[in-house]
C-alpha cells in the first residue's frame, strides 16, 4: 500500500513537471519548439503588453508594427548590431536563442494587433509637431516624415519603414536622438541624414513636437 501511494506521488510530480514543460506554456526562450505565439504572449507582453500596447514609454509598442520592421530589429539585436544602450540592455538576450522561424512568428503576431495611440491636450505642441510630420522642417534639410512612414505614420516599404504612429513619444524622442548623436543603429543612415539635416539640424524642442504629435495618431 505504502509503495503504491509513493509510486503515485512520484508520477504526480512527473505530470506536474511535464505540464510546466509543455511548448503551450513554456517561457523558455531557448526552447526552439515554443511556438512563437506562445513567448509573445508569456514573456514579450511583460514589457511590450499582452496585445503590443506596453504602458510605460521605455517600452516600445509593436502592435500593428510592420512584421518586416520588427523581423529586421530583432535580428539585430541578436547580432549585437542595434546597440543603443536600451537595447542591448532588455533585447540582446532575449533575442539570443529565437529561431529564424519563432522571430517571423513573433512578427505575425504583434503585427497584426491594432495600435492604441496616446493622448495629449497640448495643442500648441501638437500643431508644431503635425506642421513637421507633414511638411519637414521649413527652411531646413529636414523633409516631411510623411514621405517615407507614409501619410498615416504607419510606416510600410515592406518594412524598411517603420510605423511611427501611435508610438510613445519618449520612445520616438529617444530614437531621434540615437539617430542623431550615434551610430548605434546600423539602419539608421536615412534617418541621420532626417535628425542631423544640413544646414538646420532638428532642435530639441522640434523633436518634442514631432514626438508629441506622433504619440497621438
Ligand atoms: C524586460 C523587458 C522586455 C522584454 C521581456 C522584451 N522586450 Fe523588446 N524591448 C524592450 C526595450 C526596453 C526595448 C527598447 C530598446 C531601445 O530603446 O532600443 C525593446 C525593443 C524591442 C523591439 C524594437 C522596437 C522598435 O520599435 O524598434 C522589438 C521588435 C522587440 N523589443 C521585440 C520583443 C519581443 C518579440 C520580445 C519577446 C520575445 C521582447 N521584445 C521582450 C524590453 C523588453
Ligand atoms: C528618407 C526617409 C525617412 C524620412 C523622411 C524620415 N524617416 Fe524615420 N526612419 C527611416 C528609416 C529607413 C527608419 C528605420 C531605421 C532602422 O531600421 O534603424 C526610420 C526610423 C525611425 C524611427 C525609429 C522607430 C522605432 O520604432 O525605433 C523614428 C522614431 C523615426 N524614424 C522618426 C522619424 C521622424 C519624426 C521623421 C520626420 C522628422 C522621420 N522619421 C523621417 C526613414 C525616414
Amino acid at each position: 500500500m505504502k509503495r503504491i501511494i509513493i509510486s503515485l506521488s512520484v508520477l504526480g510530480v512527473v505530470l506536474v513537471a511535464a505540464g510546466c514543460n509543455t511548448t503551450e506554456s513554456s517561457r523558455n526562450l531557448a526552447d526552439p519548439m515554443v511556438p512563437g505565439k506562445v513567448l509573445a504572449q508569456q514573456v514579450c507582453s511583460n514589457c511590450h503588453g499582452i496585445d503590443g500596447n506596453s504602458i510605460n514609454p521605455t517600452f516600445p509598442k509593436l502592435a500593428g508594427q510592420q512584421a518586416e520592421y520588427i523581423v529586421s530589429e530583432l535580428k539585430e539585436f541578436k547580432s549585437h548590431d542595434r546597440s543603443d544602450p536600451a537595447g542591448y540592455q532588455y533585447m540582446w538576450g532575449i533575442s539570443r536563442s529565437l529561431t529564424d522561424k519563432q522571430i517571423t512568428e513573433l512578427a505575425e503576431y504583434f503585427s497584426s494587433q491594432k495600435n492604441r495611440p496616446d493622448k495629449s491636450d497640448n495643442a500648441k505642441l501638437l500643431a508644431e509637431g503635425e506642421d513637421i510630420f507633414k511638411h519637414g522642417i521649413p527652411g531646413g534639410q529636414t523633409p516631411a516624415c510623411a514621405t517615407c512612414h507614409g501619410k498615416d505614420g504607419a510606416g510600410g516599404g515592406n518594412g524598411v519603414f517603420p510605423r511611427i504612429a501611435g508610438q510613445h513619444a519618449d520612445y520616438i524622442a529617444k530614437q531621434l536622438w540615437v539617430f542623431k548623436n550615434t551610430n548605434q543603429r546600423p539602419d539608421g543612415t536615412l534617418m541621420k541624414v532626417i535628425t542631423n539635416g544640413i544646414p538646420k539640424s532638428i532642435t530639441p524642442e522640434q523633436i518634442k513636437a514631432v514626438s508629441l504629435y506622433l504619440s497621438t495618431i
